[in-house]
């Protein structure tokens, strides 16, 4: 999908942004574009708080002068805008194509309000095309594999599990120094179940799923910006 449709739903994001706000700076391409649009206003003079969700995006924040804190100076945010790799119609992600899933989650737990901004090929009825992000613990990788892959079977998954980046031959390590299984589903129907499981592995970090935690998405299309809430 296009860079502008992105752009244009960042656009309606920033219009929910008021001076004082602390707020969370998703990753990926579709936030990067409300991440310089955000600057653009703190540049004409707007005063905000951010926490970057990446190291990608704290460097992007911090080229355009953008103040970036943390969530130990900060106890809670008004809001985070991020964007996703899956939308359901009841507003639950996947998260974590980009790798940042971890800090995403955190970032978006400690926000009042989570927006996500996307172009509407992000839309789905039934979340699990995407193959859904697994951030795990180095130690023990094995073991924390073959414990996911039972619940890949449990759960109906249409497809196996990636060690992200080992086809190219370097595994991709995130800002947290773990490393992700792309785990294909073709299908998720108990996400909740599925998070519950998951979890319960223990070298298991975190997952890419976001339940119940998206209170509203602009999502673009060439007929305009639909909001969904
Ligand atoms: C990064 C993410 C991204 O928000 C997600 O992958 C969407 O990225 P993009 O806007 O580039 O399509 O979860 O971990």
């Amino acid at each position: 999908m296009s860079e502008a449709l992105k752009r244009e739903a960042a656009a309606m994001a920033l219009s929910e942004v008021r001076p004082g706000m602390r707020l969370g700076l998703g990753t990926g391409s579709t936030a990067r574009h409300f991440v310089h649009l955000l600057g653009e206003r703190v540049a004409a003079g707007l005063e905000v708080i951010c926490v970057p969700t990446s190291e990608a995006t704290a460097s992007q924040a911090r080229d355009l002068h953008i103040p970036i804190s943390d969530l130990d100076a900060l106890d809670r945010l008004d809001l985070t805008v991020d964007g996703a790799d899956e939308i359901d119609p009841a507003l639950n992600l996947i998260k974590g194509g980009g790798g940042a899933l971890l800090r995403e989650k955190i970032v978006a737990a400690a926000s009042d309000a989570m927006i996500v901004i996307a172009d509407g090929s992000k839309c789905v009825d039934t979340l699990g095309r995407f193959p859904l992000p697994v951030e795990v613990n180095r130690f023990g990788l094995g073991a924390t594999r073959r414990a996911i892959a039972a619940v890949l079977a449990r759960h109906g998954a249409q497809g196996g599990l990636e060690l992200r980046g080992e086809s190219a031959g370097t595994p991709f390590v995130t800002d947290g120094g773990h490393l992700i299984l792309d785990a294909f589903f073709g299908r998720i129907s108990q996400p909740e179940a599925l998070s519950d499981d998951l979890l319960d592995i223990p070298g298991v970090v975190q997952h890419g799923l976001f339940l119940k935690m998206c209170r509203k998405a602009y999502v673009a299309t060439p007929n305009g910006v639909e909001i969904l809430q």
